[in-house]
């Protein structure tokens, strides 16, 4: 069993995603949509797994009469659903309004637009040719060529883009004469934008100043609506949960320490979306928000970090792929005792790096403080504090609502602290997908070895559990395949059916969306009433009683599962 070279890996997923109904590029017919992506059949399946594996971990089987191993002490969590659209103010207050912003650069040449640190480069000396007439431009100079690319093809990304520049062949690589390693444009000061050449440019010194770009995405609300009626589709489930926090602790009866979790859309404009799913417009967040006793909340910061990283071994990310990253303590807010990020090695990036699939925070008292008094800033003494205009008013105003909490137990009333992990659920899911891919060489129905792909999903991940065959269609097979396939998915195991082709075919075809069982109905099963079982990973097939069918396969589901070495 291995998994191909890293360059070809990325392509190859693509390729199964959009052949086997997982993800499509969306509005595909029309020529895409940049940064946005459908789920197929079994993609939504695979999706929806992902949200229930969150959500019955964090909430439905969270026992809250014990601490959980490793938890300080016993805790509650409720879930609740926000909407997209919420008052303006919410982000006016929350910082997202006048922060939430990535410097981008357009080109004057192309009119392409950039965001500012997605785009490399490398000093290289030559001259620039005019492509057409084949004529050096000017003067031989020192030029910043640009690209943007996959870390593991930026290099020959650039490379090729500098041969054509300066109008030489592929075989003459060898000759240009680099000054410097690869850099972020992000590093390049203003003043040496004469010598940047545009990702998408034939000359240098057409890119803009640097500005900032908000990311929100902006809309109307009310059909006489003008710009006074403008809001934002929300780009984290976040703030839904503090603006609700008195809400849930005045309705539900909750006690502190108490987590709130969202699953739900955000949305980001951002500049350039990339890397499949991974960099999205438009994706869905898995938040919590942990209110706790300040005094208690860096213990809790330590819990949920760990618990976290355990929830994606749990689920099949090996530990090779999987890092948990600590920021360093100059990168941390000073109301943060500390902030981690669950990152995977995704084929798209180079070796070395790693992407982000969760974040987890410890954010103080910060979220709730702003949403009572106004937007907050760091004054000169270090501390948070509400902004102020010149003629010192606040800057956003809060809602003056008192957000504090009265603990029963300690006789205080506080500000509860709060400890945010936020997962991507798009991420999620293509860190799942990229983990499951796998390839070997099996033989067909004619003996012929031939590449078998195994997508070796978490048996509670996959998006089909069991795939029921009849061996023939004849001798009352299908009658009996059909009676086990509708015992299965009326206990709600997701269950398909298949009488197509040889059955080397049809175990071929579930090996690579991921099936982790297949069952065989055959003459043995008409004679005693069994039928085979075969395991996707060992290979392995077992006799079964038909009446043990379900149980079994139930038991299977609710067992611990690791991938084969
Ligand atoms: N409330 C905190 C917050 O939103 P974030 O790090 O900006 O923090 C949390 O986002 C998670 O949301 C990320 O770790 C990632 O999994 C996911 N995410 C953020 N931006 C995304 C994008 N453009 N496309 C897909 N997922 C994204």
């Amino acid at each position: 069993m291995s998994v191909p070279d890293r360059s070809q890996l990325m392509e190859k997923i693509v390729s199964l995603c959009k052949r086997r109904g997982l993800i499509f590029q969306n509005s595909e017919i029309y020529g895409g949509q940049n940064g946005f992506w459908d789920y197929g059949p079994l993609g939504t399946e695979l999706k929806r797994n992902v949200r229930n594996a969150w959500y019955d971990d964090m909430i439905t089987r969270h026992d809250p009469l014990d601490a959980p191993a490793g938890a300080p002490r016993p805790f509650q969590m409720v879930g609740i659903e926000t909407s997209i659209i919420m008052h303006p103010q919410v982000w006016k207050v929350s910082g997202h309004h006048d922060l939430f912003c990535d410097k981008m650069v357009d080109c004057k040449d192309t009119h392409g637009r950039y965001r500012l640190d997605h785009v490399t480069g490398r000093w290289v000396s030559g001259k620039i040719v005019n492509s057409t007439t084949g004529q050096a431009e000017e003067s031989a100079g020192r030029y910043f060529v640009t690209a943007i690319a996959d870390d593991t093809v930026i290099q020959e990304a650039i490379t090729a883009k500098t041969l054509k520049l300066f109008g030489l062949k592929n075989k003459e690589a060898d000759k240009l004469e680099w000054l410097a390693p690869l850099a972020s444009l992000a590093t390049i000061p203003y003043s040496e934008y004469a010598g940047v050449v545009a990702p998408e440019a034939s000359r240098a010194g057409t890119l803009t100043e640097p500005r900032d770009f908000n990311l929100m995405f902006k809309t109307i609300i009310g059909a006489l609506g003008t710009q006074d009626d403008a809001a934002f589709l929300r780009p984290e489930t976040a703030q839904g949960i503090f603006v609700n926090f008195k809400n849930v602790m005045d309705s539900s009866r909750v006690k502190l320490p108490v987590g709130v979790c969202q699953i739900g859309k955000s949305f980001r404009n951002e500049i350039t979306p990339r890397n499949y799913t991974f960099r999205s417009r438009e994706f869905e967040q898995m938040e919590i928000e942990f209110f706790c006793q300040p005094e208690d909340s860096p213990r809790w910061y330590t819990y949920w970090r760990d618990r976290r990283f355990a929830w994606y071994t749990e689920l099949g990310i090996g530990p090779k792929h999987l890092r948990l990253r600590d920021h360093a303590s100059d990168e941390l807010s000073h109301y943060s005792c500390g902030t981690a990020d669950i990152e995977y090695q995704f084929p798209f990036l180079s070796e070395e790096e790693y992407g982000e699939l969760e974040g987890i925070a410890h954010r103080g008292d910060f979220d709730l403080r702003s949403h009572m008094e106004g937007k907050l800033h760091t004054g000169p003494d270090g501390q948070l504090q509400v902004e102020l205009t010149a003629d010192g008013q606040p800057k956003w105003r809060g809602s003056g609502k008192d957000l504090t909490y009265f603990d029963d137990a300690s006789k205080q009333r506080y500000l509860p602290h709060v400890i945010e992990p936020s997962a991507g659920a798009d991420r999620a899911t293509l860190a799942f997908i990229c983990e499951a891919y796998h390839e070997d060489q099996a033989p067909d129905d004619k003996g012929v070895l031939q590449t078998r792909i195994v997508m070796r999903f978490h048996p509670r991940l996959a998006p089909i559990k069991v795939a029921v065959f009849p061996l023939v269609k004849k001798d009352g097979q299908p009658e009996k395949a059909r009676e086990i396939y509708r015992a299965l998915r009326d206990a709600g195991i997701a269950t398909t059916y298949d009488e197509q082709a040889a059955i080397g075919k049809r175990y071929r075809r579930q090996d690579e969306i991921g099936t982790p069982w297949c069952l065989t109905v055959d003459n043995e099963t008409l004679a005693n009433n069994t039928v085979t079982v075969r395991d996707r990973d060992s290979l392995e097939q077992v006799r079964l009683p038909v009446d043990d069918v379900v149980n079994e396969i139930a038991r299977r589901l609710r067992a611990p599962w690791a991938p084969p070495a």
